[in-house]
C-alpha cells in the first residue's frame, strides 16, 4: 500500500476537455511541480457523410497546452477507440512528445487487419506507436510517476493510467449512473471485464476516477469525475458488491442488443494505426468499408 498513498500525495492538475460529437472527454494532465503534462484521449473531428476531417477539438487542446506554456511529454489512448478518431499524431506534430498505448494492441492490429483486409504494408506490431505498456509498468511526466494497469474486456489493449490521486479508466466504468462499458467487440469478454473494474475498485477509495465518455443519462448534465468509493457503493452495473455470473449475464444480454457505434468503421483503420490516416495505392488519404464484416 505505501506505493500508492506515495501515488494519492501527487495530485495532478486535470483540465477536461468535452467532445459533444462524440461524448469523449479528453484531458491535459499537468505535473504540479513543472511545465510537464500529458493528453488523454484526444480527438480528430469527422464529419463521416461528407468524409471530411477537421481539428477544432485538437486545435482547443493545442491551444491550452501553448497559452499555458506546457511541455507535452505524453499523448496517451486508453485503448483503440471505436467510436471516435485520435487526433494524436496530429497534436504530436505541433507539440511533440511520445504517443503510447498497451501492448496489447498487437491483437488488435492482427484482429482489425483481417476485417479491414489490409496489406502487409500494414504492420501488427504496434511499431505505429511511440511507446507500448505492459501491465504495472511506471512512466514519468515529468515529477510524476504514472502506473499502467491492463484493464481489458471492453477490449484486449485497455489501460487505465493512475496518475497520482487520478485514474484515467478509458472505457471500464461510467459515471455511477451510466454503468459499464460494452464488451462484445471482437477480442471483448465481459468476465474480463468485470475482473478489470475489480482492480479499479481496488484502488483507495478517495482515487478520482476520469471518464472517457459521458452521455448524460436521464437527461443529467454531462460530467466525468466520480471517486473510487461512489463507484463501489452507485455504480448501476457493479455498485454494492454484484457478483461476476450476474454481471456476466446482464452485460452480454445488454450488448446483444446495442448498436455498432456510428463511427466504428472510420475509427478503428485510424486507431489502429496510433491516429494516422490510412492512404491508398496513390497515396490520398482514404477510408474503406468492408460489408457484412465486423458483426
Ligand atoms: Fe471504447
Amino acid at each position: 500500500m505505501s506505493n500508492t498513498s506515495a501515488l494519492m500525495n501527487t495530485q495532478p492538475d486535470v483540465t477536461a476537455f468535452f467532445d459533444p460529437a462524440t461524448n469523449t472527454i479528453s484531458y491535459v494532465v499537468k505535473d504540479p511541480e513543472s511545465s510537464a503534462c500529458a493528453v488523454i484521449d484526444s480527438v480528430m473531428d469527422i464529419d463521416y457523410a461528407a468524409g471530411q476531417i477537421t481539428y477544432d477539438h485538437a486545435d482547443a487542446i493545442i491551444a491550452f497546452i501553448k497559452v499555458h506554456e506546457l511541455t507535452l511529454e505524453w499523448l496517451i489512448e486508453t485503448h483503440v477507440h471505436a467510436d471516435h478518431l485520435s487526433a494524436a499524431p496530429y497534436i504530436q506534430q505541433q507539440l511533440g512528445g511520445k504517443i503510447g498505448i498497451g501492448e496489447k494492441i498487437t491483437f488488435v492490429q492482427e484482429t482489425f487487419g483481417k476485417v479491414f483486409n489490409e496489406g502487409t504494408e500494414f504492420q501488427r506490431d504496434g511499431s505505429q506507436f511511440d511507446a507500448l505498456f505492459s501491465d504495472g509498468e511506471i512512466y514519468q511526466i515529468g515529477g510524476m510517476t504514472a502506473r499502467v494497469m491492463a484493464t481489458p474486456g471492453h477490449t484486449p489493449a485497455c489501460m487505465v493510467h493512475v496518475i497520482g490521486n487520478a485514474a484515467f479508466i478509458g472505457d471500464t466504468l461510467f459515471m455511477p449512473d451510466g454503468g459499464s462499458a460494452r464488451a462484445d467487440f471482437p477480442g471483448g469478454d465481459a468476465g474480463e471485464l468485470y475482473d478489470s473494474i475489480q482492480k479499479i475498485l481496488a484502488l483507495p477509495d478517495d482515487m478520482r476516477l476520469f471518464m472517457c465518455h459521458d452521455y448524460g443519462p436521464n437527461g443529467r448534465e454531462i460530467q466525468w469525475e466520480t471517486t473510487v468509493a461512489e463507484e463501489k457503493a452507485h455504480n448501476i452495473h457493479v455498485g454494492g458488491g454484484k457478483n461476476k455470473a450476474d454481471f456476466v449475464k446482464f452485460r452480454t444480454e445488454r450488448d446483444a442488443q446495442l448498436d455498432m457505434p456510428k463511427l466504428i468503421i472510420p475509427s478503428l483503420q485510424v486507431n489502429m494505426r496510433a491516429g494516422a490516416i490510412p492512404v491508398d495505392a496513390e497515396g490520398r488519404p482514404s477510408l474503406k468499408v468492408p460489408l457484412n464484416a465486423l458483426k
